[in-house]
């Protein structure tokens, strides 16, 4: 096939559509990561991620993806053999588990059935249980990308707080910072990960961790190994805005520019544009007469809808025919949803009249594919967006 003409339409749930301002901003001339007009960016952008982790607290920036920074958390704060309490929430939990599980710690995974997020009553119980302490964290992904389903990381602090126990919070916000209303330090978390290719509308590059107190005072005594990832040089030299090692010049630019943009929107605009997209996707998805992944509806995730396909068809046939009419990339179903199941990013720099086109694509696609679907879904959707 030729060359295409209009604009690809990126809606997989991360990595999200760059805007203009991010794209110019990170194609400035790369400046000296030593000099002082370096230091005066390490520490705009420092002090811009506390304003969206909505910590007081410190945050810190590797160059790497979303799994750096989880390796990251865990090296800074357990030891080996440490017990770390998680739940098995979808496909990004289980990679999490593994690499802690690599690292020695010894992991109680909470199974699910991949269609909602982690209970805060399973999370109170266990802990309850746990006299002697034995669990040093929690760990949790708050928006599961391959399902599309929320954990209500607040009912879990809640619930740790309830039994009084010590242990660690510890989230994956790698889907919903800048996205879902997130609150670092209300929530009593201690370290929260993130990257910059999802909410901040980034290309991927950067990993976050931010660290509350506790945190850092855990990472003290913490034995497993760290080098690369260690807090303690990163956060000296973050007090002048400079870095251990040589930073991801140019994606800084960006992630100046992405906060600037996500704070002149206003974080509390920022979310409920998400919610209200998500709503619609919703309604379109049950007006076609398909199921949401996430079946707790108070756990559906506004930065992307997982749909399950009808029994029988393939999502990533689906996907390829979407692919191919309309030039639209939709998620694909991740670990056992695979083939059952696709993905609706609707997060980042995005617009009604992209949700618009972005649904329509699919019902075209389920059209031409063949997939049996009750017509009406894009008009379901737009009812939605018109009436607020
Ligand atoms: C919730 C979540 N956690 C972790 C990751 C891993 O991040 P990365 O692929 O950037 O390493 C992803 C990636 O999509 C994710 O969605």
């Amino acid at each position: 096939m030729g060359a295409k003409s209009g604009r690809h339409f990126l809606q997989i749930p991360g990595p999200t559509n760059v805007p203009d301002r991010v794209l110019r901003a990170i194609s400035l001339p790369t400046m000296d990561h030593r000099g002082p007009e370096f230091g005066r960016l390490g520490r705009q952008v420092l002090e811009g991620l506390q304003k969206i982790f909505q910590t007081k607290g410190a945050a810190v920036v590797y160059p790497s993806s979303g799994t750096g920074a989880w390796e990251a958390l865990l090296v800074n704060t357990l030891s080996p053999g440490d017990k770390v309490l998680m739940f098995e929430t979808g496909h990004f939990a289980v990679l999490w588990k593994d690499v802690a599980l690599r690292f020695g710690l010894s992991v109680d995974f909470v199974p699910t059935d991949w269609r909602r997020g982690a209970d805060p009553a399973v999370a109170e119980a266990k802990l309850a249980e746990d006299k002697a302490h034995a669990i040093k964290a929690v760990a949790i992904v708050h928006n599961e990308t391959s399902t599309g389903a929320t954990s209500r990381v607040a009912e879990i602090r809640k619930a740790m707080d309830r039994v009084g126990h010590p242990a660690l919070l510890l989230v994956d916000t790698i889907s919903s910072l800048g996205s879902i209303d997130y609150r670092h330090d209300t929530w009593g978390v201690d370290v929260t990960v993130g990257c910059s290719q999802k909410g901040l509308m980034l290309p991927p590059g950067l990993g976050l961790n931010a660290i509350s107190r506790k945190a850092l005072e855990a990472s003290k005594t913490a034995r497993l190994p760290r080098s690369y990832w260690d807090w303690e040089p990163m956060l000296r030299d973050n007090q002048a805005g400079f870095f251990p090692y040589t930073p991801a010049t140019n994606l800084l630019y960006g992630l100046k520019e992405a906060i600037q943009m996500l704070l002149e929107e206003g974080l509390e605009n920022v979310f409920a544009r998400h919610n209200r997209h998500a709503e619609a996707t919703r309604r379109a998805v049950r007006a076609w007469g398909l199921e949401t992944v996430c079946q707790n509806p108070l756990e559906h995730s506004s930065v992307l809808t997982g749909v399950m396909m009808p029994a029988g068809h393939d999502a990533d046939k689906l996907r390829k025919v979407v692919l191919e009419r309309y030039d639209l990339s939709l998620g694909t179903g991740l670990g056992r949803l695979k083939g059952k199941a696709f993905r609706i990013g609707h997060l980042g720099d995005f617009n009604d009249l992209m949700l618009a086109g972005t649904l329509s694509g699919v019902e075209m696609g389920m059209a031409v594919a063949g997939v049996p679907f009750t017509k009406g879904g894009v008009m379901a959707a737009l009812d939605c967006l018109s009436n607020k």
